[in-house]
């Protein structure tokens, strides 16, 4: 089995979309621009969503024309609907490598309230997304194990979601503990029924820390295959819609975690610990 972990860098969006204040472009820019000199080979840098959801978001545009494009990094938007496609398709800029994101829920509740629609209406939005894409695609399920508003959730609802998404195309799934209530119980239980579908290749797992299970259950990931793991530098971040769920694991903890249990991930830690001192100094 590999003993490389990719590593997916999320904080400028799954961090910064959280923060209470909007950050200016040129503080965002500067942070991705750091990381992306750190050997990360892929980093979400904003979304393409209704700013008068998520106003944190709403300069993504000006943040694709003015990073500074790094070799061999992809950079992520994460996008609902084809209004947020034709946004993406207004800024980006030739010859940069992009990646999309598409995301949907395994619980109603949690569709609801981040996408005003069920999960088949995300799911009918998102189609002509995928179809249109012409750049590589990435799905994420939210409440993989437990949901704000509907409490404990179903593997059999996690592999529904993870099979809507594939449906529409063959795609790496981030499986996201939305509000960091999992254990390594029930990730193992979730895992278990989503691996009798999808290859472990085809996975990454998505923790927030808020219960202080993050690390633990990237383990689980570690000892049933995943090898792709999302992480935001300095621990930023959150879900606007998902109550009580503060901070995605940070990126150098992951690193640590991984680097010590063998692993090799092509990141220097030390370039991640200098983003996360800046952003803790732009919040
Ligand atoms: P809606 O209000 O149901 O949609 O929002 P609508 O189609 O009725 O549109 C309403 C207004 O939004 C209209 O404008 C549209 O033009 C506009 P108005 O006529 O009122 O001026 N609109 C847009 N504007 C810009 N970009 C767009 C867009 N689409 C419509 N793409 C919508 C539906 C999906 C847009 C809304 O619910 C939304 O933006 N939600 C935000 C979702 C979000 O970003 N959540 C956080 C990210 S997900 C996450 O963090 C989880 C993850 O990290 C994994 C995990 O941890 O589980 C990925
Ligand atoms: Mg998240």
């Amino acid at each position: 089995m590999s003993n490389f972990v990719r590593i997916h860098e999320v904080g400028p969006r799954d961090g910064l979309q959280n923060e209470p204040g909007v950050i200016s472009v040129t503080d965002k820019v500067a942070l991705i621009d750091t990381l992306s000199s750190s050997g990360l080979h892929d980093i979400e840098v904003g979304s393409f969503v209704s700013p008068k959801w998520v106003p944190q978001m709403a300069d993504t545009d000006r943040v694709l024309a003015e990073l500074t494009p790094a070799k061999g990094v992809r950079y992520a938007v994460l996008i609902p609907n084809m209004r947020g496609w034709e946004a993406f398709q207004s800024a980006r800029v030739p010859g940069v490598s992009y990646e999309i994101a598409v995301f949907i829920s395994a619980s109603e509740g949690f569709s609801q309230a981040n996408l005003n629609c069920s999960i088949a209406e995300s799911v009918e939005r998102l189609v002509p997304v995928v179809r249109a894409s012409e750049v590589p695609v990435r799905g994420y399920v939210s409440c993989v194990t437990d949901c704000p508003f509907e409490g404990a959730v179903a593997p059999e609802a996690v592999v529904r979601a993870v099979g809507l998404l594939r449906d529409v195309m063959p795609m790496q799934i981030s499986l996201g503990d939305t509000i960091g209530k999992g254990t390594p119980d029930t990730v193992r239980r979730m895992l278990g029924a989503v691996l009798e579908r999808v290859p472990a290749s085809d996975l990454a797992g998505h923790f927030h820390n808020t219960g202080g299970r993050a690390l633990a259950n990237i383990e689980v990931g570690l000892e049933m295959g995943l090898r792709a793991f999302d992480g935001a530098v300095g621990g930023l971040g959150g879900c606007p819609y998902a109550p009580g769920a503060p901070g995605n694991v940070a990126t150098e903890a992951v690193l640590e975690l991984v680097h010590g249990l063998g692993f090799e991930t092509g990141v220097d830690i030390a370039a991640i610990r200098q983003a996360a001192k800046m952003a803790r100094a732009m919040r």
